[in-house]
């Protein structure tokens, strides 16, 4: 029997219960959400990030007619000391054309008709000896040709412009296609004896989400936007500690003019090049109607990098930790400072003049809980405490919740008072159910909870309808105690096919495609049914049976939404009681999710193998229900 109290009080939650995190592995900001379509567009891949990478790579030099050149690495008078190297194309005789191409992450997909905008910074260089011409001849405009082409050298789109003079200056035109190609490559041909520095070179399609410049691409920042996010955590996990002590993710690297912005390797051993910085980020959020949950290291790095008497973990050097504060201050003034403030002027300057409102700052990701986190971390948090109590300072619990750091972490946020602790969870379906009582003993006065990174991982680790609906069950859990876990988060968020480096995500994609997995049709049902009040329920279930309810509140419309999830491969009959209901409609809508076998999956070259279906159930205060096998079952019902 499952009995909805409407008659008993009920509890506020949450708004903000069901978000996402956001964190570059996978290729999912260069290559994936950032719509930038060339790749190492600033010539700064390095030996460093992998070891057949170089400042060249995913560059070909081309020669067209009798063309002949050659290509060079400057690095004397870079466009911006963050930028350090660039491009030197030197042009002996010019035939039809000599220069570079690119071709993306795994090629550049074109659609005829529309518009891209393809960028670059130049200068004319001298060409020292090689110069066979007059001091008056080097200095004419050197004509440039941009040119969208298909794999086998078919001209889809041209534009011509000219680089004159001894100065960095900023070139663009657009690119309309006259055909849609998946494999497409971009080409930059120099037409005089000559040489040319080069540097950020672009290709940018016009349509991005929300049709922002340096924007995101559209179909994935959607099937985001799907999920009706209220909150985004980024820029990691992991990421934020960067690979190394003084490699960390630096929001003040990620903002300002691109050619400006510190491109390093992440943590996850590729190039990111901080296109998609804190501006973008905190803009995103804005476009989702979602709050904005940066995170900081707490001034180590990460635990997962070695196997030192400190489990791993390095500490910034003391002397160096107020300068790092300052950092973290700066960041809430650049958030939420009047753009007449220093680091105010500087969001409005990136065209963003009201502030964001920060509200949440995470200190710390998965940290092990030495003394060494401790120290940095309490140094940070009375630091923020004091100057700006308006915060909500996320701490961590440490990695895992049989992890040894577990306790530590707990230990010490309730030591210090702390407002909010981000635990995480990756682990099997069943762990998911065997946990959805977890929260109904946390101490109510106590910090909150921020489930911040969780997934069921399935055997092979594939995103099973079973995964989705263990999941599904514990969300429900979350919802019930929504007076004390305030944010959740599932993670990773996104994977690129053929660079896939973590398993199970929520959203695969690739050049053109976007591949949602059963756990994403989960988590936009629970966005799109969420509520602020949670009703008391009981369920007496058989034993052992997978069941799980939830009933909230919609504030806003005044509905009462009920959450039934059967993890069984049979129906489940429940008799169900909607005591107390002063006014109950003759139907509730009815959708449901499920009814296939508990291993089925998502693959790419099919439409969803299961997708939800409403409709409508006849109601009375008490009435019959049969949750399908392996289901999740929404009534929303209008009971005022
Ligand atoms: O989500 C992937 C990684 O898992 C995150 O970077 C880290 O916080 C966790 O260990």
């Amino acid at each position: 029997t499952l009995t909805v109290a409407l008659d008993a009080p009920s509890k506020p939650i949450s708004r903000e219960l069901f978000g996402i995190f956001f964190e570059d592995l996978n290729y999912a900001a260069d290559g994936g959400l950032y719509a930038e379509l060339l790749q190492n567009r600033s010539f700064e891949y390095s030996a460093t990030e992998q070891a057949n990478w170089g400042p060249f790579s995913f560059w070909d030099l081309v020669k067209t007619g009798d063309g002949d050149g050659q290509l060079g690495l400057g690095d004397a008078r870079p466009v911006h000391v963050n930028n350090p190297h660039y491009l030197l194309l030197t042009v002996l005789e010019p035939g039809s054309g000599v220069g570079i191409s690119n071709q993306g992450f795994d090629r550049i997909p074109l659609v005829a008709g529309q518009a891209y905008e393809a960028s670059f910074w130049a200068y004319q260089a001298f060409m020292g000896r090689k110069w066979r011409g007059t001091d008056e001849e080097q200095r004419k405009p050197m004509p440039v040709t941009l040119r969208l082409e298909t794999s086998d050298g078919r001209v889809l789109a041209e534009a011509r412009v000219e680089v004159s003079g001894r100065t960095w200056t900023r070139h663009a035109v657009t690119l309309t296609p006259t055909q849609s190609v998946p494999d497409a490559r971009f080409v930059l041909l120099a037409h005089e004896q000559g040489a040319l520095a080069l540097d950020v070179v672009s290709l940018f399609p016009r349509d991005t989400f929300k049709g922002r410049p340096n924007g995101l691409r559209r179909d994935l920042a959607q099937t985001i936007a799907d999920l009706k996010p209220r909150f985004v955590r980024f820029p990691g996990g992991c990421l934020v500690h960067g690979p190394g002590i003084r490699h960390y993710y630096d929001w003040k690297d990620s903002i300002g003019p691109i050619e400006q912005r510190r491109a390093q390797r992440n943590s996850w051993g590729y190039h990111q090049t901080l296109g998609l910085g804190y501006l973008e980020y905190f803009q995103f959020c804005e476009d989702l109607g979602a709050i904005p949950v940066p995170v900081v290291t707490a001034g180590v790095c990460c635990q997962h990098a070695g196997d030192s008497p400190n489990r791993g973990q390095e500490g910034l050097p003391l002397e160096e930790m107020p300068g790092y504060i300052q950092d973290v201050l700066d960041l809430v003034e650049w958030a939420n400072g009047p753009a007449t403030s220093p680091w105010g002027a500087k969001r409005a300057a990136g065209g963003h003049p009201a502030p964001f409102g920060l509200k949440y700052l995470g200190v710390g990701n998965e940290d092990a809980i030495t003394p060494i986190f401790k120290e940095r971390f309490q140094m940070i948090y009375d630091v923020l405490k004091e100057r700006h109590p308006e915060i909500v300072v996320i701490g961590t619990s440490g990695p895992f919740p049989d992890g040894e750091d577990f306790d530590l972490g707990w230990a010490f946020a309730r030591d210090l008072k702390l407002p909010m602790v981000d635990e995480h969870y990756y682990r099997p379906p069943q762990w998911f159910w065997d946990n959805l009582a977890r929260y109904d003993s946390y101490d109510r006065r106590g910090p909150k909870v921020y489930v911040g990174e969780y997934a069921a991982h399935d055997e092979g680790r594939r995103n099973t309808l079973r995964s989705a609906l263990a999941e599904a069950a514990y969300l429900t859990s979350l919802e019930r105690n929504g007076d004390v876990v305030m944010l959740a988060s599932y993670a990773p968020l996104l994977s690129r096919r053929g660079h896939t480096q973590w398993t199970p995500d929520m959203i695969y994609f690739d050049a053109t495609n976007v591949f949602p997995s059963l756990n994403h049709t989960v988590q936009s049902l629970f966005g799109r049914f969420a509520g602020d009040a949670a009703v008391p329920t009981t369920l007496a279930r058989s034993n052992g049976a997978k069941l799980a309810v939830s009933a909230v509140r919609d504030g806003r419309t005044g509905d009462l939404i009920v959450k039934i999830v059967n993890g069984d491969d049979t129906p489940q009959p429940l008799a169900v009681r909607l005591d107390g209901a002063r006014k109950l409609p003759a139907t509730a809508e009815r959708t449901v999710f499920g009814g296939a076998p508990a291993d089925t999956a998502n693959t790419d070259d099919a439409p969803p193998a299961v997708v939800p279906h409403t409709d409508t159930l006849p109601l009375s205060p008490g009435f019959s229900y049969d949750a399908p096998a392996n289901s999740l079952t929404i009534l929303r019902i209008a009971t005022r």
